[in-house]
Order: structure tokens, then C-alpha cells, then sequence
């Protein structure tokens, strides 16, 4: 089978797990691992951030980046299909206290204008004021979309304007990165504090990060511990994403080619296509998933009508040209 359901399937290559099997390891409660010490400096100046705090997953790292910036009873706003909104399983809620309100754009895009309408300013005890505005990029819903640095510099300015804080999820921000070449430390500037995660694109099989400031990350280390996030001589996966920061950043150019090929087979507009991640309409999704699967491909329902393609580290040119016979055969 070709699994193009999501970029998180990949399994650790030979050489990852060689370097995850020689990590010098230490107890990271008690601060002592230096494997995730350096993976923790690493990405913290990758994003020109004061510190970086490694965790299992993205979801973890959002809940602590985004409570680090909005208050129980205070808001953050986000575009409609965030992961933040709708597949964090209301933890922001749950955890957190916060309440959201959303923007729709249908490329995950920031809007200026109805950013400024929804913005609401701290008037006292009538009304729920807005702490934050968060973004992702690249937009996991909306396709992989990138959202260019000039809108997010002009919200980060309108942002600073007013007062409110800017949370950047980040989980496929080396996509961005690559498809762009927009300098990483370029994305950490408009954000106070980002999420960004090693087990996408990256191909580690576990780890994410926040990266902020020293006092938020201080912070964060210790609402880890309360969720159990602490563990222990887990330099073992901090290996696994140094490793992906050496050898695995560059080559997310090869996923987004596939990616770019298996829309046009699949009857996409591949200009659409920014990443590594293609939304395909039909009027049947289910019918769709399942005459890929009778071809030997696996692609995963985002809707009635929406069928998701990732492509990944484990997809090669081959793969992808096999899938796209598929694609091409189906339409
Ligand atoms: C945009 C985005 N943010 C956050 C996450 C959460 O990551 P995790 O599955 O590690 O919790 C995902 C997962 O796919 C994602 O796509």
C-alpha cells in the first residue's frame, strides 16, 4: 500500500534510529538530558527565541504556547479550521479556560480586515477581551497553504498596535520554510511563541516543541510536569529530531514536488498546491477512498466532499508516480 493519509505515518530511518540508539541521556525532570538540551538550543535559535521546551506532541505544545498567552476567560482568535479549533478535542477549553472565536478564509489565510472587526479590546466585566491571535502555517485544512510573511508582519504589527500577543502553529513550518525560503528566524519574529513539531514532515517519531521566551518557557515546563508531559532520559527522541534537522529539512522540496503531481493526476489545480498536502474535491469523497484503496493507495477523508493526499518522507518518486496512475485512471 501507498499511504499518503498524513505526513505523521513515517517510520524513523536506519540512520535516525542509529542515532537515537547512541544519545547521551540524562533525567530531563531534573534537567539533565543534554541530548534535549541541544535540541531545545537549536530550535530556540533557529526561531531568534530565548528558549524551547521539547514535549510529545503538538497538541501539547499549543496548549502550553497558547496558555502562556491568553488567560482563563480571555480569547484567542484563529482562522475556523485551526487545528487549535477543531482537532485539539477542545483542550484550549478543557485545559485552559480560554474561549475562541474564528475567522473562515478558505486558504487558512490571515484577513486583516475581519481580524480588526472580531479584535475585542479589554472593556471591563461585559465583554470576553481578545489576549491573542494565533495562525498556522502551513494551514493543515486548508491544504498545506502557506501564509506569506507580509500578512503576517502586518498582523504582528496590528497586533503589537493593540496589545495582543500573535501564537504561531508551526508544525510544518519547515514546509513553509522550504517552499518559500523564508528564514525560519523570519516566522519566530512575528510570533511571541510558536509550536512546531519533529513527527510531520520531519519524519521523527515523536517530539514537538514550544519556543518562546525564557520566562514562558520556565512557565511551560512546569504546566508539562502537572500534564504529565515530563519524561525521562528522552535525549533517546530529542536523538531523532536532531537527526531530522540535519537530514530531513531540505528534502521536504521532494514531498512538495510529489505533491504537486499527484494533484494534477488527481484533477487539482497543482498551482493550489504550496506543500506537501493536497485537498481533493469530489462529490463522493468515500467513493473516492475506496477506488484508491482497491488500487493500492490510501488517501483519508477531510469531508463528504474532501479527500486528503500527504506526501512524506516515506513517498518516493516511484510511489508518487504509482499514485498518481491511480489518481489519473480514477478520474
Ligand atoms: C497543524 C497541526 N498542529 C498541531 C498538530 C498536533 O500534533 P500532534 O498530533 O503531535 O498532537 C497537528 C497534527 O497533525 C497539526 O496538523
Amino acid at each position: 500500500m501507498i499511504d499518503l493519509r498524513s505526513d505523521t505515518l513515517t517510520r524513523p530511518t536506519e540512520s535516525m534510529r542509529a542515532a537515537m540508539a547512541h544519545a547521551e541521556v540524562g533525567d530531563d525532570v531534573y534537567g539533565e538530558d543534554p541530548t534535549v538540551r541541544a535540541l531545545e538550543d537549536r530550535v530556540a535559535g533557529l526561531f531568534g527565541h530565548e528558549a524551547a521546551l521539547f514535549m510529545p506532541t503538538g497538541s501539547m505544545a499549543n496548549v502550553l504556547a497558547v496558555r502562556s498567552l491568553v488567560a482563563p476567560g480571555q480569547e484567542v482568535l484563529c482562522e475556523s479550521r485551526a487545528h487549535i479549533a477543531r482537532a485539539e478535542l477542545g483542550a484550549h477549553g478543557a485545559y485552559s479556560g480560554i474561549t475562541m472565536r474564528t475567522w473562515i478564509n478558505a486558504r487558512g489565510q490571515v484577513d486583516l480586515p475581519v481580524i480588526r472587526d472580531l479584535f475585542a479590546p479589554d472593556m471591563g466585566p461585559f465583554f470576553v477581551p481578545t489576549a491573542a491571535i494565533s495562525v498556522e502555517n502551513t494551514h493543515n485544512f486548508a491544504g498545506g497553504a502557506v501564509l506569506p510573511l507580509a500578512d503576517l508582519q502586518d498582523l504582528r504589527e496590528f497586533a503589537t498596535g493593540v496589545g495582543a500577543a500573535v501564537h504561531m502553529d508551526g508544525a510544518r513550518i519547515w514546509n513553509a520554510h522550504v517552499a518559500t525560503g523564508v528564514p525560519l528566524a523570519e516566522y519566530g519574529a512575528v510570533a511571541d511563541v510558536l509550536a512546531v513539531c519533529l513527527s510531520k514532515g520531519l519524519g521523527a517519531p515523536v517530539g514537538s516543541l514550544m519556543v518562546g521566551s525564557a520566562d514562558a518557557i520556565a512557565e511551560a515546563r512546569i504546566w508539562r510536569k502537572r500534564m504529565g508531559g515530563g519524561m525521562r532520559q528522552t535525549g533517546i527522541l530529542a536523538a531523532a529530531g536532531l537527526h531530522a534537522l540535519d537530514h530531513h529539512v531540505e528534502r521536504l522540496a521532494d514531498d512538495h514536488a510529489h505533491a504537486k503531481l499527484l494533484a494534477e493526476a488527481a484533477g487539482t489545480d497543482p498551482a493550489t498546491v504550496d506543500t506537501n498536502i493536497v485537498v481533493v474535491e469530489r462529490s463522493d469523497a468515500a467513493a473516492f477512498v475506496a477506488a484508491a484503496r482497491e488500487g493500492g493507495v490510501l488517501v483519508a477523508p477531510v469531508g463528504p466532499t474532501a479527500v486528503r493526499l500527504v506526501t512524506h518522507l516515506d513517498i518516493t518518486r516511484d510511489d508518487a508516480e504509482k499514485a498518481a496512475a491511480v489518481f489519473a485512471k480514477i478520474a
